[in-house]
């Protein structure tokens, strides 16, 4: 579904590469992971693929389709971000139901009657709380209304982006478990980056480890989880992550039903 070919991104005309020779591919239906530490490139990856940085190079197709540097609407009709921080992303002087309706009005789409319940419904909140504002709502009510809002058009790829790291470990667990039913019931395709490894072990069945700018490694799940990674710097990345986050991470375990 993406295939990313030796992706290369500098952000202007002359600066350093920032993603230097980038690849990897997620078939149709599966989640995949990208981590490693602050500043590797991670979501520069994500914003080359939606068309965020055009100083790109190397080959991103979708669905089979090679991408031109400019995305098409019907590009967003397929492919949809989830942002770490929904407060940022969220107009706040605008209603959750005129937020939702808006990319059916970008697309020239009819506006059902029932399309924002049903959508709120889906990502698990009261369709009440339409009539809100975003600072009316709890940190993960707003998570869940930036997920309602990149499902709305019902695209078939989610780019997300750290989409559970401003939240409490609590409602971590209960956006990645929203995230994993989603994906099953809707055969969505997935491409997930994040710093902790826990979160990518609970939605992804592949994942790539980056480091300054580069995939040094690219395995499965069960690799990650039984800790044999082969990339020395995979290794440190696997035991910094259990080491710092022991507490946390047994907590989020002992809610998501790996
Ligand atoms: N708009 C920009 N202009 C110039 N440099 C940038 C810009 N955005 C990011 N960078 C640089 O590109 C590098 C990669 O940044 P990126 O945001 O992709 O990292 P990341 O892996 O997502 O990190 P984090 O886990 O902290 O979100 C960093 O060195 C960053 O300083
Ligand atoms: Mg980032």
């Amino acid at each position: 579904m993406i295939e990313v070919e030796n992706l290369t991104v500098r952000f202007g005309p002359r600066s350093p590469l920032v993603v230097k020779g980038v690849g990897f591919s997620v078939p149709r239906g599966t989640a995949f992971g990208l981590v490693g530490e602050s500043g590797c490139g991670k979501s520069t990856v994500l914003r080359a693929i939606s068309g965020l940085n055009r100083n790109c190079g190397g080959r991103i197709s979708l669905d089979g389709q090679p991408l031109e540097p400019s995305r098409s609407r019907s590009f967003f009709r397929s492919v949809q971000m989830v942002f770490q921080d929904p407060y940022g992303s969220l107009h706040p002087r605008k209603t959750v139901r005129s937020q939702l309706i808006e990319p059916l009005r970008n697309q020239n789409l009819p506006i059902n009657a029932h399309v924002v319940e049903d959508v709120l419904k889906a990502v698990g909140l009261d369709p009440g709380l339409g009539y809100r504002f975003p600072h009316q709502l709890s940190g993960g009510q707003r998570q869940r209304v930036a997920i309602a809002r990149a499902l709305i058009l019902d695209p078939p790829v989610l780019l997300l982006d750290e989409p559970t790291s401003a939240l409490d470990v609590s409602v971590q667990a209960e956006i990645l478990n929203l995230l994993a039913d989603l994906q099953k019931e809707r055969g969505l395709t997935y491409l997930l980056v994040s710093h902790d490894m826990a979160v990518i072990a609970h939605l992804c069945s592949r994942v790539a480890i980056m480091s300054a700018g580069e995939i040094v490694e690219e395995t499965g799940i069960d690799q990650i989880r039984s800790g044999a990674v082969e990339h020395p710097y995979s290794r440190r990345l696997l035991s910094a992550s259990h080491a710092y986050g022991k507490q946390e991470q047994r907590s989020i375990e002992e809610l998501i039903s790996f």
